[in-house]
């Protein structure tokens, strides 16, 4: 299976696992994305506020993108889109405000030349729904349970397409991550009709109770380099990791902050906190391990130098735990001693244990997909994971475990 520089074809025939999208088997029409972005280019304010931002055509403009994949979008649109960008850029900070969301989404729409990480899942666009009516948490969490329906109803429709053993597992475990986020102990059902009016129920649901801005964000965050269906499970998953960690660095640095005032109490509800968020991990393996290799192969070929190496969500928690969080714990525990610190230190090693397991998880899974090829990001694959997933998050505390119970 070979892409053709026109995104026109030969993509595999089916849709579903292994296949294209349903966006794809649709079709895109470049000339209606293209006729809309110029008739609202033409009637655009300077500058540009809400009014026109709600006039803007995305339905046409992801309709296509989605169809053909970002990656064969067409150079005049992306050319149009970049346009648009400009005339954003170099504003006062207010003024973006109030073209929300185009200067955090655009420039996912036209970085195929070059692009990174965050302009692969729209990292800043996923960051930015927060704002005075909808505090950074609430935001974030709504995020996760949205990006999870939105992943869900993905696979399930697939599934009610194509009926198929993996597109079966694959929606189950899809399935098993929403009921994960809701706290929800029911068995996955096991004929398709079933799981599919389930996944309706919790599917509008999450609608229900999810903020306007982040149904947005959800909605325009879904910019797949191809047309291919596999790519679209991989985005939401990388966007659920991303969104994941972002929570979990929030309530690891809060822990610090905790600690340094020495308020070990409080510090440990956050640790518990971040170790609650960080058990979705192995629901979304179980999603991400459904990937075909060949098609991963494909997909690969599309995102070289995007790799997950460069999240900075990722490092972001590495470098506080190895660094200001473990200091913070070995303070604490000199200034006050007693049980509540080495009860601290023991929920700190713990989450050691479950983020170590976290990477030994990925590397297995990158071993089973892409073999010992080295990775998108410039390192040798499998055998660098492999090394990473033997560094501890607390160096120090490691050195010297604490016996004792929590
Ligand atoms: C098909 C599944 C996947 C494969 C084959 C894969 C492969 C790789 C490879 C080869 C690397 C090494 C860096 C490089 O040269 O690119 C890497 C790094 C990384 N990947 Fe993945 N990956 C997969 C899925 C994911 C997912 C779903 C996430 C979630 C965000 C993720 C997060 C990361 C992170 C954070 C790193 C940097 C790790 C570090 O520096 O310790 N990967 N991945």
């Amino acid at each position: 299976m070979v892409a053709a520089s026109d995104g026109a074809g030969p993509w595999p025939g089916g849709t579903g696992v292994g296949g294209v999208s349903e966006a794809a088997a649709r079709g895109g029409d470049r000339r209606a994305a293209v006729t809309a972005v110029h008739a609202w280019l033409a009637g655009a304010p300077a500058p540009i506020g809400p009014a026109a931002v709600a006039r803007f055509p995305f339905a046409p403009v992801l309709r296509h993108y989605r169809a053909v994949g970002r990656g064969y979008a067409g150079d005049e649109l992306v050319g149009l889109l970049r346009t648009i960008h400009s005339r954003l850029s170099g504003g006062h900070a207010s003024r973006a405000r109030l073209a929300w969301p185009l200067p955090d989404w655009l420039p996912s729409t036209a970085d195929q030349a070059g692009g990174g990480y965050d302009g692969y899942l729209a990292v800043p666009l996923l960051d930015s729904p927060a704002g005075a009516d909808l505090p950074p948490h609430r935001a974030a969490a709504d995020l996760l349970r949205a990006l999870a329906a939105d992943l869900l109803e993905l696979e399930v429709r697939a599934l009610g397409r194509r009926p198929g053993r993996v597109q079966r597992q694959r929606a189950r475990a899809c399935l098993g991550v929403l009921a994960r986020l809701r706290a929800d102990a029911v068995p996955p059902p096991s004929a398709d009709e079933d799981l599919a009016e389930l996944a309706a129920a919790w599917i509008a649901e999450t609608a229900e109770t999810t903020a306007p801005r982040v149904r947005m964000v959800t909605e325009l965050s879904l910019l797949p380099m191809t047309p291919l269906h596999d790519e679209q499970m991989f985005v939401r998953c990388l966007q659920l990791f991303e969104t994941l960690y972002r929570r979990i660095g929030d309530a690891l640095a809060a822990a610090r902050d905790a600690l340094v005032r020495l308020a070990v109490e409080r510090a440990r509800v956050l640790v518990a906190d971040a170790a609650g968020l960080l058990a979705l991990s192995p629901a979304l393996y179980r999603v991400v391990t459904t990937m075909p290799p060949e098609v991963f192969a494909v997909i690969r070929a599309h995102t070289d130098g995007r790799s997950a190496i460069q999240s900075r969500g990722f490092r972001r928690i590495e470098t506080l735990c190895g660094g200001s969080l473990q200091e913070a714990a070995l303070r604490a525990g000199e200034r006050l001693g007693g049980v509540a610190t080495a009860r601290l230190c023991a929920d700190l090693t713990r989450l050691d244990e479950a983020w170590c397991a976290m990477k030994r998880t990925h590397w297995g899974i990158t071993v089973k997909i892409i073999g010992t090829v080295p990775g998108t990001g410039g390192t040798t694959g499998a055998e660098y994971l492999r090394r990473a997933a033997a560094v501890p998050l607390f160096p120090a505390l490691a050195a010297r475990p604490v016996g004792v119970p929590a």
